[in-house]
């Protein structure tokens, strides 16, 4: 039997402020700027329906699994996977999982950094009492006007890279406890104010409708693909952020009760932003599937109507920026550790190492909203690509293999060990999932959509 691997990075204070942590990478833009927008684009229902599927059937048995890995080999993804495939004994070159998820984390900021730059300015902008009273088309102008400058672009992105390296190099318990203890709670607060605001001005039952009436007839391979994707990247699983968070995790806290309560908090701060903007939507009779901008064209209209709108716009932009901060670290947490651990360098060089890289990278989706416009394959701007290939390939192919080396590759003593699920029936029940019901589900839909079945 291995003896047990211990973290050099520090430890979580208490199994609360893990999953405070975890909740924290998990709910982001994804769930407010990102959910919203693919239900719109995906005709809504169905969406919403898959996309619940997803997270109890693939979601929640991989978090569980991905937890399991990172506070079994209690390093970067990358050497976790090198440890444990010599504890295991199994090849080596499932070390590619732990590459995989460093090369994703970096994809994904690039862009995450450029959208939650948006947010920061709609903070100025809200604050400065620019949204009072606006009209549907200036709030259209003013997006529009936003994206299409990459000089306003770059300063949002590079200021919001400078947060995330400042939190980042302050190291693990310093940096990202504290930051989430009271901002989750007060996103999750300011969006009830929102659906307040929807309940008695929007179009609440429309949105409700939209939301939670499945057009089975428009499930297609897009819908599956968007909707698998949406789940691991809402749930930050399948390159490394939920397993480098797991290896600070203390060997006594229920990994599946944990796990539980983070993809709950996540999932419902999704289904309750989605329940904020699509009765403004409707109500303004705005277009539900017009992208990436929909969040920033819609909630305008309500702060500039409600009454203390400046007061609660402000807060509520500023939140999103603090949900986009605490996602933003999990994204380079897994770069920053490998450098530290292999190349021995301080965390606050490797974390300015990474993000100067990740800041370079951001600028093809800067410009893929102007300059670049044009620049297309497949139909796809630079941001469109990054964001189909990290979400839709490469977070639920990291899943599959997280799936199959658990499932697969390790001793059932170890996981067992490490798991640690008293209940023999729910036991069992994650096994078989994570053996069989995930791996052949994203399979089968990654063939379904190359055409295949
Ligand atoms: N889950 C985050 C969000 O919803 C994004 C993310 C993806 C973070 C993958 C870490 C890893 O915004």
């Amino acid at each position: 039997m291995p003896t047990k691997n211990t973290s050099i990075h520090g430890e979580w204070s208490s199994r609360l402020a893990f999953i405070l942590a975890a909740a924290g990478s998990a709910v982001g833009l994804g769930n407010i700027w990102k959910f919203p927008y693919m239900a719109g684009d995906n005709g809504g229902g169905a969406f919403v329906l898959i996309y619940l599927i997803c997270i109890v059937l693939l979601g929640l048995p991989i978090m569980m699994a991905e937890v399991m890995l990172g506070r079994r080999g209690r390093q970067s993804p990358i050497n976790t996977m090198k440890t444990l495939c010599e504890q295991e004994n199994t090849s080596h070159a499932w070390r590619l999982l732990g590459w995989g998820g460093v090369v994703a984390g970096v994809l994904i900021l690039s862009y995450y950094s450029v959208i939650a730059g948006w947010s920061l300015s709609y903070v100025l902008e809200s604050s400065s009492g620019t949204f009072k009273s606006i009209t549907e088309t200036q709030a259209g102008k003013l997006f529009a006007d936003l994206i299409a400058s990459p000089l306003t672009l770059i300063f949002w992105h590079t200021l919001f890279m400078v947060m995330t390296i400042f939190v980042v190099a302050r190291g693990v318990s310093n940096g990202l406890e504290t930051a989430v203890k009271y901002l989750m709670p007060s996103l999750a607060v300011l969006i009830l104010v929102l659906i307040g605001y929807s309940l008695s001005q929007g179009s609440f039952m429309l949105g409700v409708e939209f939301m939670f009436t499945p057009d089975f007839s428009k499930i297609n391979e897009q819908v599956l693909l968007d909707a698998m994707g949406q789940a691991f990247f809402s749930l930050s699983l399948g390159m490394g952020a939920i397993m480098i968070y797991g290896s600070y995790l203390s060997q006594h806290a229920s990994i599946a009760r944990t796990s539980f309560a983070v993809a709950f908090a996540d999932t419902s701060i999704a289904i309750l932003a989605g329940l904020a903007i699509f009765p403004i939507v409707f109500a303004y009779q705005l277009e539900a599937g017009q992208g990436p901008g929909l969040i920033f064209n819609t909630l305008p209209l309500a702060f500039g109507q409600m009454p203390g709108g400046v007061f609660f716009g402000t807060l509520f932009f500023v939140l999103l920026v603090f949900a986009a901060w605490t996602s933003s670290i999990s994204l380079i947490e897994p770069a920053v550790a490998w450098l530290v651990e292999r190349r021995g360098l301080t965390r606050t060089k490797a974390s300015v190492v990474c993000g100067v890289f990740t800041w370079l990278v951001g600028l093809g989706t800067v410009f893929s909203f102007n300059i670049w416009q044009s620049y297309t394959l497949f139909g796809k701007t630079v941001f469109d690509m990054l964001d189909f290939l990290t979400s839709n390939i490469m977070l639920p192919l990291g899943g599959l293999f997280i799936a199959i080396f658990v499932g697969w590759s390790m001793r059932e003593s170890s996981v067992k060990d490490e798991i640690a699920i008293q209940n023999p029936t729910l036991y069992s029940l994650w096994r078989v999932l994570v053996r069989y019901v995930t791996p052949v589900a994203v399979f089968i839909i990654f063939l379904h959509v190359i055409g295949l079945i």
